[in-house]
């Protein structure tokens, strides 16, 4: 899950998406573009969303992508087109090209829609967010249960 700062929407995002994986076989983590926030907690807006759907995120820290994410990890959900292109610029090949994908897409295929930055607006745009990935994520996790045991 990557986002630009990860301290508002991927860490939501993999707080939701772990959630929902619990009885898979799936590894979860998320990181941001910028790096700017090495090393924080969440934001308390997120934390704070988290809660009330009783996810827990606080013990998550901020962390950059970095080039080897795209060789360990089997998809990369980046939340806007601007995560998207910066995310492509570190991959090297088509195979790594090819694992990135806009998160909006999982529950709106083919609509290329961002999940809009909260972190300069209120808590309105948080719950905003949750409920977005939290529709995306529903999808992904039956995506994978398909994949990892053939069943629902
Ligand atoms: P995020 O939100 O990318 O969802 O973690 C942001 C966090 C920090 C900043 C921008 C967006 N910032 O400008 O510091």
């Amino acid at each position: 899950m990557v986002c630009l700062g990860n301290i508002c929407r991927s860490p939501l995002a993999e707080g939701i998406l772990s959630n929902k994986c619990k009885s898979l076989a799936v590894d979860v983590d998320s990181a941001g573009t910028a790096a700017y926030h090495i090393g924080k907690a969440p934001d308390p807006r997120s934390q704070n969303i988290a809660s009330i759907n009783r996810i827990e995120i606080k013990n998550q820290k901020a962390r950059a992508l970095k080039q080897s994410d795209l060789i360990e990890f089997d998809t990369i959900y980046v939340m806007d087109q601007s995560n998207y292109e910066n995310t492509l610029k570190l991959a090297v090949n088509d195979a790594q090209r090819g694992k990135v994908k806009m998160i909006l897409n999982a529950s709106k295929p083919g609509s290329n829609k961002d999940v809009p930055d909260p972190y300069y607006g209120g808590d309105d745009g948080f719950k905003q967010v949750f409920d977005l990935l939290n529709e995306a994520c529903e999808i992904i996790k039956n995506q994978l249960e398909l994949e990892l045991n053939g069943t629902r």
